[in-house]
């Protein structure tokens, strides 16, 4: 897999995920606004990805500041979190790495060394997500067997994270140990992550897999062409309700409908403490431009509009279960989520 994500000569070097698969072009980001445009662009996605990536750019922001100035204090430090908290509302990682990246400045502040331990602590967030989805891919491949046919939506893979993979580290654990698997992957419109991103990283790993558009789950679930299904995360709140990608809601009404195991997977990152259910967890609006052209071509009349909601809530009765670093949660969650927080 290519590295999408890393750190040169104090600059922050990204895979455009716009242009995959057809192109590999990198974004150069020297500050907290190229930073800020590398994600509201979606040039960088995926929940834990995300929040690596403004990590790297709190980074940014205190070189930009210590260039004028003699000292960064606490209010820089609020700012440049504020700046970049604005980007994108879904994904609780972003807000769950800023606030990490706030406490490290908190610890580091008066060390002679502060910038390079709060790029210590960057990298960490990045080198412990890749850890931490290798760890639950080896807990959720347990739930894979030999000829399964699984659908994914989205993409959950590693370009989404610091690298691996959640729902696809699943998959590629289990095509590691040798079982042999087959993969449908939703294109998922409008950006197509799943035709663009997940059929190329699959393919590039040697497993079998499939496009199919997105109105195509039902028919699958009915002729049980599909045995299981595995999707990431970008919020979960603490009775199991999940934010994913616009379109799995459907999906996981289908597999409960058809009794066929739905499966979450995410590191700890990804549940907020602080909601109680999905109905709390913000949903971000994008612009319906961005439906109604593909490849800069219309689809439709200009005078006609177009609504893009990028998330949806899975309730959590649609879920079977929910794999992270910590291991398997099983029902009922809201008792399990709460020991992520206490053991
Ligand atoms: O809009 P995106 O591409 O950032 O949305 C990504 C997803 O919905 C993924 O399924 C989610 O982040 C889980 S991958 C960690």
């Amino acid at each position: 897999m290519t590295n999408h994500v890393f750190w040169k000569n104090n600059s922050l070097y990204l895979l455009d995920q716009r242009e995959l698969p057809f192109k590999k072009t990198y974004l150069k980001c020297d500050n907290i606004k190229d930073v800020a445009y590398a994600i509201k662009s979606m040039a960088v996605r995926g929940a834990p990805l995300i929040g690596i990536v403004a990590a790297y750019g709190v980074v940014l922001g205190i070189f930009s500041i210590l260039s004028s100035k003699d000292s960064v204090k606490d209010k820089d430090i609020e700012n440049i979190c504020e700046r970049l908290s604005k980007t994108r509302p879904t994904a609780v990682n972003l807000f769950w790495a800023l606030e990490r990246m706030k406490n490290a400045f908190k610890k580091f502040c008066k060390h002679i060394d502060m910038p390079g331990l709060m790029l210590d602590e960057a990298i960490s967030i990045h080198v412990e997500d890749i850890e931490n989805n290798r760890m639950l891919s080896l807990f959720g491949a347990e739930l894979i067997d030999d000829g399964d046919t699984i659908l994914t939506h989205c993409n959950a893979g590693a370009l989404a994270m610091g690298g691996y993979g959640t729902a696809l580290g699943v998959i590629r654990a289990a095509h590691e140990s040798g079982k042999r698997i087959k993969v449908f992957a939703t294109e998922t419109r409008p950006y197509l992550q799943g035709a663009r991103l997940t059929a190329w990283e699959l393919f590039e790993e040697g497993v079998d897999v499939e496009i199919v558009p997105d109105n195509h789950v039902g028919l699958l679930c009915y002729k049980k062409v599909i045995n299981k299904i595995i999707v990431g995360a970008d919020r979960i709140a603490l009775n199991g309700d999940t934010a994913n990608k616009i379109g799995t809601s459907m999906v996981a009404l289908c597999a409960y409908h058809y009794k066929i195991p739905f499966f979450i997977a995410a590191p700890v990152s990804t549940f907020d403490r602080n909601i109680q259910n999905g109905a709390s967890i913000p949903i971000e609006e994008r612009n319906g431009k961005e439906v109604k052209y593909i490849n800069g071509k219309p689809l439709t009349l200009k005078a006609i509009k177009a609504r893009y909601y990028s998330f949806d809530i899975t309730p959590e009765q649609h879920i079977s279960n929910i794999i992270t670093e910590k291991g398997i949660i099983e029902k009922p969650f809201k008792k399990y989520i709460k020991m992520l927080f206490t053991v």
